[in-house]
């Protein structure tokens, strides 16, 4: 296996949940691949396989039967400040160079029962992710077909939630339940949780009716567009996935598409939305640089007046007012 990135190596992650409660569009093709293509380009790239169908784990060629620990004992024990818990950096499995995976066990399948009643069973992904930040600029979940909580934490774990879909009539049916999901997600526990894109999978951009969908997904957008809701940013990513078996076969082979056919539609596809995304990060970036605005705050701490020789301080310490011990602690 190998090792996994140098910590540090960025300054900020994206972390992107891939998100949509219909199975079958494109969600665990998109997080495996997009990944792959983020990890090709040189970019440290996290994959949280948050189905406990295990078919992102699967795809990358582990044996959700064979993780010990997995993302379910994660989430069962997160990490606490306090330092109980387990560390993520024990399930983390470095399947590829710059590729990280998170990976679901069988046992998943019972986490939402479990999770049902503990405390903050929301934020417990966020908790788990918040050390690997530190390793992985890109950051993908692959969320279940549900709007359960794994979703859930999926949602409060992420800055961005990109939509795979289909560009067919029946597939924009649940989209309205996803939007106000999303919505509940920002007002009560992530703010700036945004929708970013929709990614069209087994796109065929040749068929009437697709491209009539497509418009439709795109005046919606510009519409939402000047409204104060969590989607106003979003577009439709380009370039479209298109219909290709390559992409259909590889899980089977444990391979990514560019592993195993390099150069085919679904790898062009998957290595133009990869490097579409890290040049509108990078982009991002350098106008925050220039903003300024993720340096940190230059706090002016004023000199004490007189400085105290150690063994003095030690010498008074008997007779010094609760206040005054206290302000020495915090020096
Ligand atoms: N662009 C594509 N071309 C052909 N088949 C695809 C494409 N994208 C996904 N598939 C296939 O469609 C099925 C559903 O895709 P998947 O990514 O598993 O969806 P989800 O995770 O949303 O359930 C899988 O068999 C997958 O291999
Ligand atoms: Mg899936």
């Amino acid at each position: 296996m190998p090792a996994p990135p140098r910590k540090g190596t960025h300054r900020a992650s994206r972390v992107i949940a891939l998100m949509n409660q219909k199975g079958g569009v494109g969600k665990t093709t998109t997080s495996v691949n997009l990944a792959a293509g983020l990890a090709a380009v040189g970019r440290p790239t996290l994959l949280v396989d948050l189905d406990p169908q295990g078919h992102a784990t699967m795809h990358m060629g582990v044996d959700p039967g064979s993780v010990d620990p997995s993302l379910y004992d994660l989430l069962l024990d997160p990490p606490a400040a306090s330092g109980e818990g387990l560390d993520p950096l024990d399930a983390l499995m470095c399947i590829r160079p710059n590729l990280g995976l998170l990976p679901c066990n069988v046992d998943m399948a019972a986490a939402e029962h479990e999770l049902s009643d503990v405390d903050e069973r929301q934020l417990r992904l966020r908790r788990i992710l918040a050390p690997l930040l530190e390793i992985y600029e890109f950051v993908l979940i692959d969320c279940p077909p549900s709007l359960g909580l794994l979703t859930l934490n999926g949602l409060a774990a992420a800055r961005e939630v990109m939509v795979p879909m289909q560009a067919h009539f029946l597939a924009l049916q649940g989209v309205g339940k996803l939007l106000e999901t999303v919505t509940l997600v920002g007002q009560h526990v992530n703010p700036s949780l945004r929708v970013s894109g929709i990614i069209l999978c087994m796109h065929d951009e040749n068929t009437r009716h697709s491209r009539e969908v497509v418009d439709d997904i795109r005046s919606f957008l510009e519409d939402s567009s000047e409204q104060d809701v969590p989607w106003a940013g979003a577009r439709v990513c380009d370039p479209a996935i298109r219909r290709n078996i390559k992409l259909a076969e590889c899980p089977s082979f444990g391979q990514t598409v560019f592993e195993y056919a390099p150069g085919c539609p679904g790898a062009q596809d998957y290595g133009a939305l990869a490097q579409s995304l890290v040049d509108e990060w990078d982009a991002m970036q350098r106008r925050m640089d220039a903003l300024q605005v993720d340096r940190p705050v230059e706090v002016e701490v004023p000199e004490p007046e007189v400085v105290v020789p150690r063994q003095r301080q030690d010498a008074e310490a008997d007779t010094a007012a609760p206040d005054a011990a206290a302000a020495r602690e915090q020096n």
